[in-house]
């Protein structure tokens, strides 16, 4: 099964992602992830795309595109995938069609996760993160039993940069222009499935487990 999981910054592409990995046992992978894990390490790439994050633009696509060839061409991924944050533009959205084109493969199904910006700004004001294991918190929403401190590996938690309000509203600005002009792409050759993604977070994976339930895998 290879998904596609679309929708603005916090609309909770990751915490579903993770659940979607859990259940059908496909790696999750999310550029955000890489791309942090890239800037951490200080790495060619990190001091290449640390900029563009930290001010909520997304790094040139050439870049990315580079970037998802190499891991798309891993074994993990023989069986699918969910796609956490990629494509993000045309360029990206045609440069996978070309790459699956030469895999001799298909895309399975985009999943769109639609919240208003308002939510997307009070979620990600109160977003943590493991510095260990990378599992996402929420203070008010997904709380870890300890403060700070993560469940899993009780590392310590932190705030992204770029989860200030300014930011958020800055990536909020570049989701509208640059990617939700792929949702018409995608439906227009009939992948695209939408998704409230105001709730209660398991509600949300069922809406989302039933609308995968209808993709038969090519
Ligand atoms: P990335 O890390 O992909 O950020 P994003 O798309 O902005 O998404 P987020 O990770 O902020 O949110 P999410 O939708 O995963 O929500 P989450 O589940 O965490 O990208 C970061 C940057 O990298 C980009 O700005 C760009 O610079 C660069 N980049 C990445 N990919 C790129 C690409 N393809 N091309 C170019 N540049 C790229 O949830 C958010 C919070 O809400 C959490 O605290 C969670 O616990 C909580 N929550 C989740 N669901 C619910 C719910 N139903 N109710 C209440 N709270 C909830």
């Amino acid at each position: 099964m290879k998904l596609v999981l679309v929708g603005p910054p916090g609309c909770g592409k990751g915490t579903q992602a993770v659940l979607i990995r859990d259940e059908y046992k496909i790696p999750q992978i999310s550029t955000g992830d890489i791309l942090r894990a890239a800037v951490r390490d200080g790495s060619a790439l990190g001091k290449k795309v640390q900029d563009y994050m930290n001010s909520g633009q997304l790094v040139p696509d050439q870049l990315i595109i580079d970037v998802m060839s190499e891991r798309l061409a891993k074994e993990d991924c023989a069986n699918g995938y969910i796609l956490d944050g990629f494509p993000r533009t045309l360029a990206q959205a045609e440069a996978l069609d070309k790459l699956l084109i030469s895999k001799k493969q298909k895309l399975d199904g985009v999943i769109s996760i639609e919240v208003a910006d308002d939510e997307v700004v009070k979620r990600l004001a109160g977003r943590r993160q493991c510095t260990g294991c990378g599992e996402g918190y929420h203070v008010a929403f997904k709380k870890p039993a300890k403060e700070n401190v993560c469940d899993k590996c009780g590392s310590a938690l932190y705030q992204r940069d770029d989860d200030k309000e300014e930011t958020v509203r800055a990536r909020l600005s570049v989701y509208r222009k640059q990617t939700e002009p792929l949702l018409n792409y995608y439906d227009k050759k009939d992948l695209l499935k939408r998704v409230e993604g105001k709730g209660n977070i398991e509600e949300i994976f069922k809406n989302i487990s039933s609308l995968i339930s209808e993709i038969t895998p090519q």
